[in-house]
């Protein structure tokens, strides 16, 4: 079927231009603002396709440009027995398949069938086909390494099946599918951040390490906790509050016999260097008198049944109804209710259980043919069109009303569900998994597949969420998620205490490390964020990104890269470590815990050619400056490396104002001396003034050093120092 697609111009003038397309199936226009390539079914497709919800701005992708050339991957259209749009693409061999966000299993997607339908999936295994968040997208990285993307750019349940190249098949409407083409994965990702958009870049602290349980109560015990991380000097940036601080599960309100006064604990906190998150689900207890309920039904804010009553549903709290966020007067409320709660000195919101989970219904969730109401761009619909960006619209709606409440302070949400693009509002961490190897294993493919579908900033329940455990095997799991973008421990009511103390000395010894580590790492991660806030880049990224080409990376997801210069190897079994297949090319062992060794902990690796920027420890990450900023240095064949350093003011916006300093190291090796040097920079942040420690590693691993002052050239005789 060959059809026509009206089109507009790139400035929006009402130029229509008719467009045929012969070649299969569907209507194409590339875009002369988008760097995707558009299909549809048909011309008629095309008009009633609903609109995006996974760009940033809608609008773009209805503002296309006539195709100049047709782009080499073209989607076929049919329909199944069922009534689904079905969309579908060959592979050539060899072709690795990534991306379909949020899943259980390993990195390397071919053959797998997952169904994007957000669900509360307590527990979930291998064969679970639905998690908590919706990405209809699929990278694809050819046997040479060049790549493509394809995005299904609907909201509704959608099968996602890999077993014979890439066929979409979605419920309701047509949908069009967006094909980003690059000469690398990465180029790849950087065309669909481009349409999607990317995080904004977090406040500092949320880099730091983050405890958290089901639930810290009474604020004795929490104090406790914050108390023994200082006094047993773990580094700790955040504590959480899970829903018993509330009164009786009812959202935005306190148990004040748990927490007598919860703006004296926060302060509290504050002054030992702490940040707090509290949780918001969106299930609001029915219940007359509670002021929450009163106001949201003065406002017809719920969510409808088909005959348009309100809906109600089974949560924490009981019988619940449900925001209907599609309605922007609905969204206005919900951002509104933060500011009293924001005001009580809390850093950062946690949404939850927002897939919307619903408790004692086969479906776990609300009916399909519930009502949204819509407004503004959306039009009114049934939830099995609107399922899978409810959370993601809580958590937009939760953004406003932190920004609104604190406009100096950049916020932070983390929310269980999501959609393709939903990194705009919120970070993410992987859901109920539990306390099994087969878990931390999974941990790794996970956050590198969301890191593939547009969200950078995630990571697991550190030590399991369901389930005990063991001390090796919490120290394995710290060991990884202390180097994930988002490091958080968390786990069930009923389970063993988890803190790093909570097993033995040895595994808090461990937990210590892993901890000093991040933290050292902190100014290498801060950049790599601030990179991925501009260009979409994941933070932690598949060890094939080091060499797209090579087949034998294509499944490596028991080692990863953060950044492009570090390789981190983990331990994903009780013994015997496995091999992990090492990129080509030179990457030196590195040690940035002065020395000090654990068998438990992931070896890292430092590309040559490259400049790691590392911290001092700190206890929280605003202790104390950059000082001593450290240099590792791991020469290239030719003698020379580089590397980037990004600070800022750590919070608020100034950086948006040029206040922030970008440095390029650059080293350059003649004979025995090694001389590090600023290569360029950028921003109008002062320099520190500090000292800077260069540590170049030799070729036999050890290190030779030599300290100067930032903005010098400092000098390292290779020769010396042994
Ligand atoms: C859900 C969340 C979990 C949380 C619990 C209680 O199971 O996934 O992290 O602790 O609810 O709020």
């Amino acid at each position: 079927m060959a059809s026509h697609l009206h089109t507009q111009s790139r400035f929006g003038m009402a130029c229509l231009l008719a467009q045929v397309l012969a070649h299969g199936a569907g209507a194409q226009v590339s875009s002369a603002l988008s760097a995707s390539t558009r299909w549809d079914a048909s011309e008629a497709a095309a008009d009633a396709a609903l609109p995006s919800m996974s760009f940033s701005d809608a609008s773009r992708r209805e503002q296309r440009a006539p195709a100049s050339a047709a782009g080499s991957i073209r989607p076929r259209f049919s329909t199944d027995d069922r009534g689904r749009q079905v969309v579908s693409f060959e592979i050539p061999e060899g072709t690795s398949l990534y991306g379909t966000g949020e899943n259980a299993g390993p990195l390397l997607r071919n053959g797998r069938v997952v169904e994007a339908w957000n669900t509360d999936a307590y527990g979930y295994r291998e064969e679970t086909r639905s998690l908590y968040q919706s990405h209809p997208w699929v990278l694809a990285v050819r046997a040479d390494g060049t790549a493509f993307g394809v995005l299904a750019d609907t909201t509704w349940r959608c099968e996602i099946d890999l077993s014979d190249g890439i066929r979409f098949a979605a419920e309701g409407p047509a949908y069009p599918v967006l094909v980003y083409e690059g000469a690398t994965p990465q180029e790849v990702l950087k065309k669909l951040a481009s349409d999607i958009g990317t995080i904004e870049l977090p406040p500092l602290w949320a880099l730091g390490y983050h405890q958290c349980r089901y639930s810290y109560y009474p604020e004795s015990r929490v104090r406790e906790i914050a108390s023994l991380f200082r006094a047993k000097r773990i580094p700790c940036d955040v504590i959480w509050f899970d829903i018993d601080y509330m009164r009786g599960y009812r959202v935005f309100t306190f148990d004040s016999s748990h927490f007598p006064d919860p703006g004296a604990l926060n302060a509290d906190l504050h002054a030992s260097g702490f940040r707090t998150i509290w949780m918001i689900d969106p299930g609001v207890k029915a219940e007359p008198g509670y002021s929450v309920f009163d106001s949201g039904s003065a406002g017809d804010h719920w969510v409808k049944r088909a005959d348009g009553s309100v809906y109600n549903g089974e949560v924490w709290p009981g019988q619940c109804v449900f925001p209907d966020y599609t309605r922007p007067e609905t969204m206005a409320w919900w951002a509104g209710l933060y500011k009293d709660f924001m005001a009580m000195g809390i850093d950062g919101v946690w949404n939850d259980m927002n897939e919307p989970a619903v408790f004692n219904v086969p479906s776990k969730t609300m009916p399909e043919d519930n009502v949204h109401r819509g407004g503004g761009l959306l039009s009114a619909g049934p939830h099995a069109r609107y399922h899978n960006v409810y959370g993601m619209l809580m958590a937009k709606g939760t953004l406003q009303g932190i920004r609104d409440a604190n406009p100096e302070k950049r916020p932070f949400v983390l929310t269980r569900a999501n959609y393709i693009g939903g990194h705009r509002y919120a970070a993410t961490w992987t859901g109920d998994n539990a306390a099994e190897w087969y878990d931390l294993e999974n941990s790794i493919p996970m956050i590198l597949n969301l890191g593939l579908s547009g969200q950078p900033f995630s990571g697991p329940d550190i030590g399991g969420f369901i389930g005990n455990g063991d001390g090796q095997q919490f120290a394995r799991w710290m060991g990884i998620g202390s180097l994930l973008p988002f490091s958080r421990g968390h786990t069930g009511k009923g389970n063993r205490d988890k803190e790093p103390w909570a097993y033995d000395a040895n595994v808090e010894r461990s937990c210590r490390l892993a901890l000093e580590r991040r933290y050292r790492l902190i100014p290498y991660l801060y950049t790599l964020f601030e990179e991925s806030s501009r260009n979409g880049l994941p933070v932690a990224r598949p060890a094939f990104f080091a060499d797209p080409s090579d087949p034998a990376l294509r499944s490596e997801d028991d080692s990863f890269l953060l950044g492009e210069s570090l390789l981190v190897v983990a331990k994903v079994t009780p013994l015997g470590d496995r091999m992990p297949v090492m990129p080509r090319g030179m990457w030196r062992p590195i040690n940035i815990n002065d020395g000090a060794t654990d068998a438990d902990l992931p070896d890292l690796y430092l590309k040559g050619g490259s400049i790691l920027p590392i911290g001092p420890i700190e206890q929280y990450v605003d202790e104390r400056p950059l000082d001593p900023l450290t240099l590792y240095v791991s020469l290239d064949e030719g003698g020379t490396a580089t590397g980037e350093l990004y600070e800022d003011g750590g919070d608020g916006y100034g950086y948006r104002e040029g206040k922030y300093l970008r440095t390029k190291y650059v080293a350059t090796r003649e004979g025995d001396l090694v001389r590090v040097r600023i290569g360029a920079t950028s921003g109008a942040m002062p320099r520190q003034v500090r000292s800077v420690v260069v540590r170049v590693i030799r070729d036999d691993g050890s290190e030779a050093h030599a300290i100067g002052r930032d903005g010098e050239t400092i000098v390292v005789d290779l020769a010396g120092g042994r």
